[in-house]
């Protein structure tokens, strides 16, 4: 390969690896002062010494749980994700279970935090108004978070966090059992769908979310967070695009991948 080759082939990784996306949904403060070292867990904490050891308690506590009640009191006595020990309140879910649209954002913010209830500071409040426009609000959706506990400064999560929340979102989504889900952000993307590219590639194509629990696939809409389209207020087009999509899927009642 001569140099020219190179260049070309290291190009291509790089927009293969989503470098000409903007990926992130806060902007990252390089000038901001380092991140407090983690205090210690609270004495109260039970410790959980491995990474297996905090999953498999993740897995059995999720799957114990036979309803939301009972779900919501298997992460209040789980101690397997650090994020609590700065939290102030769980955030598990606001709006109705029983609605057919289920959304899943990233984590709780300070606001969120502070009230116990997902989507419900400024980017919530957005979020609120673009599901006015199709006709839908918190009695006709149903709102939770990839994370139940604030990572503390908004900062973005580690895998290790994700990974321990997971088998409760997992669970949590068998028990509503929606008929679609709506993920905003590259975090419930990604994570739920088990893609690595960016969410400016994914938003917009429905997908079927599957899982051994769930009784049949669920078609999943990736689309853009309303923290990035607060930053970024010319990409609320696309963000209409993918909520026309929900709507027509709405109305229609129907599986958008296997409707003809
Ligand atoms: N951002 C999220 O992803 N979730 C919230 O609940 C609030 C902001």
């Amino acid at each position: 390969m001569d140099s020219k080759d190179t260049s070309l082939a290291a190009l291509r990784w790089l927009v293969e690896a989503g470098a000409d996306e903007a990926i992130g949904e806060v902007a990252q403060d390089r000038l901001a002062a380092p991140a407090p070292i983690p205090t210690p867990p609270k004495p109260s904490a039970r410790k959980l010494t491995s990474n297996d050891a905090v999953l498999a308690s993740a897995r059995d506590l999720a799957h114990g749980a036979r309803n939301l009640v009972q779900l919501r009191a298997a992460l209040e006595s789980f101690e397997g994700c650090p994020l609590r020990q700065d939290a102030t309140n769980l955030v598990f879910a606001d709006g109705n279970p029983k609605a057919k649209v289920m959304i899943l954002g990233e984590g709780p913010g300070a606001e969120e935090d502070r009230q116990g209830l997902p989507f419900v500071g400024a980017s919530g409040q957005l979020l609120d108004r673009m599901l006015a426009c199709i006709g839908l609000d918190r009695t006709s959706v149903y709102i939770t978070n990839m994370l139940f506990w604030r990572p503390p400064g908004n900062r973005t999560p580690t895998g290790h966090e994700l990974a321990s929340c997971l088998p409760f979102v997992e669970r949590h989504i068998e028990l509503v059992d929606p008929g679609y889900l709506f993920l905003i952000g590259g975090t419930p993307a990604k994570t739920l769908l088990g893609r690595s590219e960016g969410i400016l590639r994914l938003r917009g194509k429905w997908t079927h979310y599957q899982h051994p629990g769930m009784p049949r696939p669920v078609p999943a809409l990736p689309s853009l967070h309303p923290a990035y389209l607060l930053r970024q207020p010319g990409q609320k087009r696309l963000a209409w695009q993918d909520l026309m999509a929900l709507r027509a899927a709405l109305d229609s009642g129907k599986d958008p991948l296997l409707a003809g």
